[in-house]
């Protein structure tokens, strides 16, 4: 299949193009390397350096044969999308909007949506369902949601085939590509920093919330599985799928659990201090994946908490500094 992958430079586009160029497929990237790196992507694919938002541009890379969608592009930082909402409405819903649009005018008609678990908020219950209710407390959430129903909304209008992944904690990375945000917020990147020496302290947010250690618990997913999972997706939209699906492990890790088998994977003592609580971190976010497992026939490779922890820190030994080492 001829596959548009939008943010194909970004952490999770560019492990998931990765795997539908070996599956097969052949991939058109888009992407504004606002956030993402040019590095990242995949020389077998096409690369288009424009911005979503620009209808002409993204008509035009539709119009040339596209027959399904992977949307990535977004910005992710759930505390940048508490402290500037607004950045995050224009971009995220702004960017799904005019894709959706060229999608309708070209008679593209597949859609995988890369979701998360923020849409949930803070859930009664764990593991999560999709049926759980949908409450997000951060604005990125709230976009993640607001795009959900756009796509809900299409399919009733025009026709949109589209199945929503809700990812939980990514992490990990691939033989060819890894994590690098900036500026880096995520646990694991953190740590193996500290690990490595490029940053000076690891921040522990918050040991007063009501778990057994009194820090949060999350659902940590290797992104390798995540990008199994896009493959599969792939093939069960064109059989008529849709829908959301949450990608997680099942198993919760708190971050102080982390922090323990990341000081195993490396052989070193991590030190921590505990600082307040971070705005918009749910206490437990653990998934249930049934429904994936169900739908999509999907079966993680690698769930351990150390294979991932191990496959990041291959990666951040080999760019401590990001793609520019
Ligand atoms: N944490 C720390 N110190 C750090 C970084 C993180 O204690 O320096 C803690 C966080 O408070 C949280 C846990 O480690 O409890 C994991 O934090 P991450 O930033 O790695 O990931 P999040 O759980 O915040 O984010 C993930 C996804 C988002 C999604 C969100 C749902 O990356 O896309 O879950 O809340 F929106």
């Amino acid at each position: 299949m001829k596959i548009l992958v939008t943010g194909g430079a970004g952490y999770i586009g560019s492990i998931v193009t990765e795997y539908l160029i070996e599956a097969g497929h052949e991939v058109v990237i888009v992407d504004n390397l606002s956030t993402g790196h040019r590095e990242a992507v995949d020389e077998r694919a096409t690369f288009h350096h424009g911005d979503l938002l620009d209808g002409d541009f993204i008509r035009g890379v539709l119009g040339d044969g596209i027959e399904a969608v992977c949307h990535f592009a977004a910005f992710s930082l759930v505390s940048e999308s508490v402290a500037d909402p607004l950045k995050y409405y224009r971009n995220n819903i702004g960017g799904a909007v005019s894709l959706v649009g060229a999608m309708a005018e070209t008679g593209v008609e597949h859609f995988l949506f890369s979701s998360t678990a923020a849409v949930y908020g803070e859930p009664d219950e764990t593991p999560i369902t999709e049926d759980a209710p949908l409450r997000p407390v951060n604005a990125y959430g709230n976009t993640k949601l607001a795009i959900e129903r756009l796509l809900a909304d299409s399919a009733g209008a025009w026709g949109l085939k589209s199945l929503s992944l809700r990812y939980f904690n990514a992490a990990g990375a691939s033989r060819l590509h890894g994590e690098d945000h900036d500026p880096e917020t995520h646990l694991i990147p953190i740590i193996l920093g500290v690990v490595l020496g490029v940053r000076t302290e690891l921040i522990v947010y918050g040991d007063d919330y009501d778990t057994p250690d009194g820090t949060c618990i999350r659902d940590y997913i290797h992104v390798k599985d995540l990008a199994t999972a896009h493959v599969l997706a792939l093939e069960r939209l064109a059989a008529g799928v849709t829908g959301a699906v949450n990608l997680g492990n099942g198993q919760g890790f708190s971050v102080l659990d982390v922090v323990r088998a990341a000081g195993e994977v490396t052989g070193r003592e991590i030190p921590y201090r505990i600082g307040p609580r971070r705005p918009g971190d749910p206490p437990i976010l653990v998934a249930s994946s049934r429904r994936a497992e169900e739908l999509l026939g999907w079966e993680r490779a690698q769930p351990g908490i150390e294979t991932i922890i191990e496959d990041a820190y291959q990666w951040h030994r080999t760019y401590p500094h990001g793609y520019g080492s």
